[in-house]
């Protein structure tokens, strides 16, 4: 691949580009306002001179990376991308939008990927210009740290666009799993319910937020403690996560903690609203339960 465009610049679409312009690719980032893609970019440079800083990559190479980053807020640039990755909010009807908006400009041979967490794909894909080059590529946050990206073939996707998605997340440095089309994929459907799980043990009273997340840093040696990551990841996504596998299943074990659900009513997204299950407003996160 030599151009990708990533639709979305939030917490993904701005780690997608990093580690898409790092590998040498030119990227064209998008978001409905030029001012997220422009902020995007912005935290993108950030982070790149960090590398630098910890002398991790040289400062031409943080340039160039740099460099290959065009924002944009209108679909016309993708015309010339050879795929396009739609990592926007996790909603089913903002995704579909911009599936039909996509294919009004999407080059015949080009693959059009969702880095959906757990919307199906061969759902979405009907709803896409081909279907046979719709596909879900899956990746972790943070982007240019986590190795792993998960390729899910839909019911109609070709066998030629999963190999150039498998070998495009290889060209960009990632080890790829394929997963099938089921509620979740392989990760999320594993860890998505521990999150979950987490929030009821907090609402449930059994441990507090701080107790709870170093009880599984310490007694199981996860990086993060479940509360944190969901934090991490938002607990927007985390819930619309939850709701796809408890509304695709019908198995009331997927059911939403209530707590998860109150805290998303709040508006209390995480670290990106700056309160979760922690409030990020001090130096230190603060638990807050
Ligand atoms: N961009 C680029 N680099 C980053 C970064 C970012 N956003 N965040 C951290 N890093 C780099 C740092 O520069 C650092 O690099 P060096 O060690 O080479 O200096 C390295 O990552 C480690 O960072 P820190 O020292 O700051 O912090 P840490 O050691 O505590 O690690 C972490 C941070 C990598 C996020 C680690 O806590 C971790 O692995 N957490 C779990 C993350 C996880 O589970 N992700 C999956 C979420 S699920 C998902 O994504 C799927 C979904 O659909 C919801
Ligand atoms: P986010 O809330 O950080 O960012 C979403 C971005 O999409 C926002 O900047 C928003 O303005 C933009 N957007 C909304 N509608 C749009 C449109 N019509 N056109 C262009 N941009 C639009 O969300 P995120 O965490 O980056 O998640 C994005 C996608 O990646 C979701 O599908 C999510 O499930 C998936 N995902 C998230 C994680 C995670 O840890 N957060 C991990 C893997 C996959």
């Amino acid at each position: 691949m030599q151009k990708v465009a990533v639709i979305g610049a939030g917490l993904m679409g701005t780690g997608i580009a990093q580690t898409v312009a790092q590998a040498g690719i030119d990227a064209i980032l998008c978001d409905v306002d030029i001012a997220i893609a422009d902020k995007a970019r912005a935290k993108i440079e950030k982070q790149l001179g960090r590398m630098v800083e910890k002398e991790k990559i040289s400062a031409a190479d943080a340039e160039a990376a740099l460099a290959r980053i065009v924002t944009t807020a209108d679909y016309a640039p993708m015309a010339e991308a050879d795929m396009v990755i739609e990592a926007a909010t996790e909603r089913e009807e903002i995704k579909r939008k911009i599936f039909a908006s996509v294919g009004e400009v999407l080059r015949a041979d080009a693959v059009l990927a969702s880095n959906t967490s757990s919307i199906p794909i061969t759902r979405m894909a009907a709803a896409s210009p081909d279907p046979a080059r719709f596909v879900g590529v899956h990746f972790f946050n943070p982007v240019p740290v986590m190795k792993l990206v998960e390729v899910i073939p839909g019911l109609a996707t070709s066998a030629e666009t999963v190999a150039k998605v498998k070998a495009f997340a290889v060209q960009i440095g990632k080890t790829v799993v394929e997963a099938g089309d089921e509620p979740g994929f392989i990760v999320n459907r594993i860890l998505v319910p521990m999150l979950n799980e987490a929030a009821f043990v907090l609402g449930q009273g059994t441990g507090s937020v701080a107790d709870i997340d170093q009880g599984c840093r310490l007694g199981l040696s996860h990086p993060m403690g479940p509360l944190e990551l969901a934090d991490f990841i938002g607990l927007d996504t985390c819930l619309e996560i939850v709701n796809v596998l408890f509304e695709s299943t019908g198995d009331p074990k997927y059911r939403p903690a209530p707590i998860l659900r109150k805290y998303v009513e709040a508006g209390w997204l995480g670290r990106k609203s700056g309160r979760g299950f922690y409030d990020y407003s001090g130096p230190e996160p603060v638990p807050t339960r």
